[in-house]
């Protein structure tokens, strides 16, 4: 799939702050594979894991078949790390306003697909192993979106239930 990143990228709102970007990239990395799910509209897709979580929909990530024996295990978990590449975003946004957040933010502050290096994570629950086909919940990617990694999750290790994030929990204060 070749990448679209300023045609599909939307205006910039008041707020925001773009970069030039570098002349080029500093590594190259492997497609391990897509994800399947049934949105092709940035609108439809869930906003964030825990909505995906929520509305519950079976997606499929197709590993490429010659990492085959790179998920042996991976059946055992009952849940998964993901890490994509958001190949419709925009790259060179520095400062972001979503419509959703009262002001703008630094790109690093933010958990928006635009960003220097398109990469989401999300933890999702494995529903089914079978082969190279892992099916999932908790995406929110559209479709054919491409695959970079997949890794266990660790409750014990990678759950942190007290973290913070001040300035959203400010907004939410201020909108209750
Ligand atoms: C806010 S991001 C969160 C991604 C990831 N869960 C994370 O936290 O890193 C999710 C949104 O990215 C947008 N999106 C999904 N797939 C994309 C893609 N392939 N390219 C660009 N934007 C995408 C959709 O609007 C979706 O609601």
């Amino acid at each position: 799939m070749t990448e679209k990143l300023s045609e599909s990228a939307p205006e910039i709102r008041p707020g925001e702050a773009s970069i030039a970007l570098p002349s080029h990239t500093d590594a190259g990395l492997y497609f391990i594979g897509r994800i399947r799910t049934p949105w092709t509209e940035r609108r439809q897709a869930p906003k964030n894991a825990r909505e995906a979580r929520e509305r519950g929909d079976i997606c499929t990530v197709e590993v490429d078949p010659r990492y085959e024996k790179a998920l042996a295990g991976v059946e055992t978990c009952s849940h998964l790390i993901l890490l994509y590449w958001m190949d419709r975003a925009r790259r060179d946004l520095v400062v972001q306003a979503p419509a959703h957040y009262k002001e703008g933010r630094g790109t690093f502050a933010l958990r928006s697909p635009v960003r220097p290096n398109p990469i989401a994570m999300s933890v999702v629950k494995l529903v089914k192993a079978e082969g190279t086909k892992l099916q999932v919940v908790g995406v929110d990617c559209l479709d054919g979106t491409p695959l970079l990694d997949i890794k266990p999750y660790f409750a014990s290790a990678d759950a942190i239930p007290d973290a913070t994030v001040g300035w959203h929990q400010k907004e939410r204060a201020a909108d209750a």
